[in-house]
């Protein structure tokens, strides 16, 4: 009965707007700008300008519309035949249908008591308060023009004891000379980086590039920070030290950079350890002006575990993405399809409900590329073009993060015999560079 009336009452509401009473900014409008783009719109976040009140608001009123019109913004990219995201940020149509109408009819304010009060944020950080913060000790200074190798840098202080970490989240410095930053936990007794003194920014040569490390926590354009569910961590084992590994990239303007991560401890009792894998392929060629080609790569499970989020990573040529899971059964599953790929968007989709893997479950990666002159974001069409760290090279990587006993041997998540790609990497996650 109650509830009854209480459709009943929705209805009339929804009446009223039918009925022509345009929506307004306080009541209909900052509640969804609220919700679902301060996020990013608000100062010191990524959006070019933040979208925090009607005085704000109201003078992107055209762009507001037309972006959320044709889905541009919030930026999801995930294809809604498959898979349900726990961080799915599009937007249902009913908001869509009401900025749009709110926009169409002048964008009123309306009654500004009314406008509900911004969540608050806390200073700078989007996971809880961290316990530790880790800072570049010195800015670096990025010039002008060029091309800069990606530079690593070594925190300074080693951790005395293995630490579990259940967020994470990088604060960039400077976002205009900042193309990534990803932070790895390299653990003792690990070759990679020899010579690496802390706080000096550091080249490696190949084999100094090739040693065992682990992805703690990455920042890219629209990644968001890495917060794990309760009992969940990622394990910093004693005696590690944290690098830095840092992309600039010049823009004719000189800048200088100092960027730091935070991390926020588990509280309660760790019951599942998380680490960071890929299917990744790195022996690719992609044909001059190409316009739809393809790669392929695999992962196979060595003992049971679970998904907890899926990140398709490529360059500027990249076109689209899909993981497959197929079970040991023969019966094959799409976990993530990317139809629209967007190097400017380095998104992270955390599925709902995690994705059991048994032994013997393969994950099967395939993308495209457009090496065309059509493709308005491609460096040059007339290369062929490889695996390769900087930006006008390319990648093809479906990193995942998995989820598995905190007292099994990493080790056991990678078959005696993995495919070929898996092989390559060096059997151990993290080893090749990212991003
Ligand atoms: C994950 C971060 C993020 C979220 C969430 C987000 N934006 Fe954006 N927005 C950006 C960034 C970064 C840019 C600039 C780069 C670009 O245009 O792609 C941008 C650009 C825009 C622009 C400029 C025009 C355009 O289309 O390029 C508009 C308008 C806009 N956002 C509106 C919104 C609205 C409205 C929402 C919520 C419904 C929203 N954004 C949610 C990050 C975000």
């Amino acid at each position: 009965m109650r509830v009854l009336l209480f459709a009943g009452l929705f209805s009339i509401v929804a009446g009223l707007h039918a009925a022509g009473a345009a929506p307004t900014y306080s009541q209909d409008v900052a509640p969804i700008i609220q919700r679902n783009c301060q996020g990013c719109h608000r100062t010191g976040e990524a959006a070019p300008m933040p979208l925090t009140s009607y005085k704000e608001i109201r003078p992107f009123a055209a762009a507001i519309k037309e972006a959320v019109a044709l889905k541009k913004m919030p930026p999801w990219f995930a294809d809604p035949h498959y898979g349900k995201f726990a961080n799915d940020r599009s937007l249902p149509q009913n908001d869509i249908d009401t900025v749009v109408a709110w926009v169409k009819a002048g964008a009123p304010e309306g009654d500004p008591t009314a406008t509900p009060r911004p969540p608050r944020y806390l200073d700078g950080w989007n996971i809880r308060q961290p316990d530790l913060v880790l800072q570049m000790p010195a800015a670096y200074s990025v010039p002008a023009t060029g091309t800069i190798d990606y530079q690593y840098i070594l925190i300074p202080g080693r951790f005395e004891k293995d630490t579990w970490v259940q967020m994470a989240e990088v604060r960039p410095d400077n976002r205009a000379v900042l193309h990534h930053v990803i932070a790895y936990i390299r653990p003792p007794g690990s070759k990679w980086l020899p010579g690496i003194k802390a706080g000096i920014p550091f080249v490696p040569d190949e084999e100094g590039a090739k040693g065992h490390r682990e992805f703690l926590v990455g920042y890219a354009p629209g990644m968001p920070p890495a917060i794990l569910a309760e009992g969940r961590a990622k394990l910093i084992p004693a005696g590690s030290d944290i690098v830095f590994e840092m992309h600039y990239t010049t823009n004719g303007k000189a800048g200088t950079d100092q960027s730091k991560i935070g991390l926020s401890f588990a509280k309660g009792e760790v019951k599942e350890r998380v680490m960071t894998v890929d299917a990744g392929n790195y022996d690719f060629e992609i044909p001059a002006g190409a316009g739809n080609f393809r790669v392929d790569s695999d992962f196979e499970f060595g003992t049971d575990a679970k998904i907890v989020s899926l990140m398709p990573h490529m360059h500027l040529r990249g076109k689209d993405f899909n993981f497959e899971a197929t079970y040991p059964t023969g019966e094959k599953q799409t976990l993530l399809n990317v139809p629209g790929y967007s190097f400017n968007w380095q998104l992270v989709y955390y599925p709902v409900t995690d994705l059991a893997m048994p032994k013997g479950a393969k994950i099967h990666c395939i993308a495209h590329f457009d090496n065309s002159a059509n493709n308005r974001f491609n460096p040059d069409p007339t290369k062929v073009v490889k695996f390769g760290e900087q930006s006008w090279d390319e990648m093809m990587i479906g990193f995942f993060d998995v989820a598995f006993d905190k007292n099994m041997d990493p080790k056991k998540l990678f078959p005696p015999d993995p495919p070929k790609e898996q092989k390559a990497d060096a059997a151990l996650p993290g080893s090749k560079p990212a991003l």
